[in-house]
């Protein structure tokens, strides 16, 4: 029997409802499968931690989450601490710590959540967002000078290397391989960003004849926002930069229903370091402490999180029993529902004891 390490990192706001959500279901999926069991820290780092201390993790953090097979992360931000401090502080460093360079955001609609395009249902919509996660515009590379003076300066320099545009292209074609249409779309803004994005649009090129039986085209970041909102269809993976991916992943959440329904999976391909598993949305203030929370994009991650251990039995089984209780209307307010985030918890573990 295999015994998986997790470090379990609930952090801010709706953070800890949906994550203790995610471990019941992996719970009671190891005891239906009996071929693995979990082994659970949990770390108490986030905003409370930066209040009482100075800071969301201690200064060893990424030290102490080496040994663990995965790391399964909740939302980190608070309403009385600046989003960049706690997104800095905590989320940033495990990701370019780990070099967990390739961040995956599967979008599809589940059966019985209804996407806001009209006439789009389940299977019209199936996507996988590769967004590149090491560099780019978020590489932490600028400074401001002059602060508070009519003079002052702020820049953010984005990085693009050849190493960083070539992992990420390699493992964007081979994910489009690996599913059935073998298809992928590359976006960038190489008409207007002369330089890093031109060079995106010639690495992108240079990989692809590895990959012979992947068709590919490109989009610029804008006119993809208009593709992907009129011709749903036409897409199955796509790859972008560091900030496109960004945003056009919370544009593919919206469109499949809810960014409570969106999860995300930031990898380190070459397994050196732990990987880290999460939804896509944040902290939700404005629901905290309700109940309400939608746990389906932390049971998603969750199932990335098995994929990536090698469990894909499990995966699947996951995925099945969160399709089966979407299908029968227990969802949460976000999608229209008016269960609470513990009756959908439920009904989704009583979905996975009940499968075969
Ligand atoms: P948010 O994702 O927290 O919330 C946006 C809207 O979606 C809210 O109305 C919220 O109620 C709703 N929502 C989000 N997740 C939901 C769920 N599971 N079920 C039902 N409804 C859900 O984004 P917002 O408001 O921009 O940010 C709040 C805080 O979270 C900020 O401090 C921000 O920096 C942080 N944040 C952290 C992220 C992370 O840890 N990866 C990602 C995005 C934001
Ligand atoms: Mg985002």
């Amino acid at each position: 029997m295999k015994t998986y390490r997790i470090a379990a990192i609930p952090a801010d706001g709706i953070g800890p409802e949906v994550i203790a959500a995610g471990l019941q279901a992996i719970e009671t999926l190891a005891k239906r499968d009996g071929g693995f069991t979990l082994d659970v820290t949990q770390f108490d780092w986030g905003s409370d931690r930066y209040k009482r201390t100075g800071a969301l993790m201690p200064e060893d953090g990424t030290e102490q989450l080496k040994k663990f097979d995965a790391i399964f992360f909740g939302a980190v931000g608070a309403p009385d601490v600046p989003d960049h401090v706690t997104l800095w502080g905590l989320r940033l460093p495990i990701c370019q710590g780990f070099d967990q360079y390739a961040n995956v955001r599967p979008t599809r609609i589940l059966p019985g959540i209804s996407s806001p395009l009209a006439g789009v249902g389940p299977g019209d919509l199936d996507w996988v967002i590769v967004r590149e996660n090491s560099e780019g515009e978020y590489s932490g590379h600028g400074g401001r000078a002059h602060k508070g003076l009519p003079e002052e300066v702020g820049t953010e320099v984005a990085i693009f290397t050849r190493v960083g545009v070539t992992r990420i292209m390699r493992y964007a074609f081979k994910l489009a391989q690996s599913r059935p249409r073998k298809f992928l779309t590359v976006v960038t803004k190489s008409n207007a960003q002369r330089f890093g994005m031109v060079m995106w649009d010639e690495i992108a090129a240079e990989v692809s004849r590895e990959f012979p039986d992947v068709r590919w085209d490109k989009m610029l970041v804008d006119a993809m926002t208009v593709r992907m909102v009129r011709d749903p269809k036409s897409l199955d993976t796509i790859v972008a930069t560091n900030l496109h991916a960004d945003i056009l992943s919370d544009l593919a959440g919206a469109l499949a229903g809810s960014l409570g329904v969106a999860p995300t999976a930031n990898i380190d391909p070459e397994r050196r370091y732990p990987s880290m598993f999460e939804p896509i949305h944040g902290s939700a203030f404005d629901i905290t402490g309700k109940g309400i929370a939608n746990p389906v994009a932390t049971f998603w991650t969750a199932a990335q999180m098995l994929e990536h251990l090698g469990e894909n039995a499990a995966a699947d089984r996951l995925m099945r029993a969160v399709e089966k209780v979407c299908e029968d209307g227990t969802m949460t307010p976000d999608v229209g529902g008016t269960a609470n985030t513990q009756q959908v918890t439920d009904a989704v573990c009583d979905a996975i004891r009940g499968s075969n």
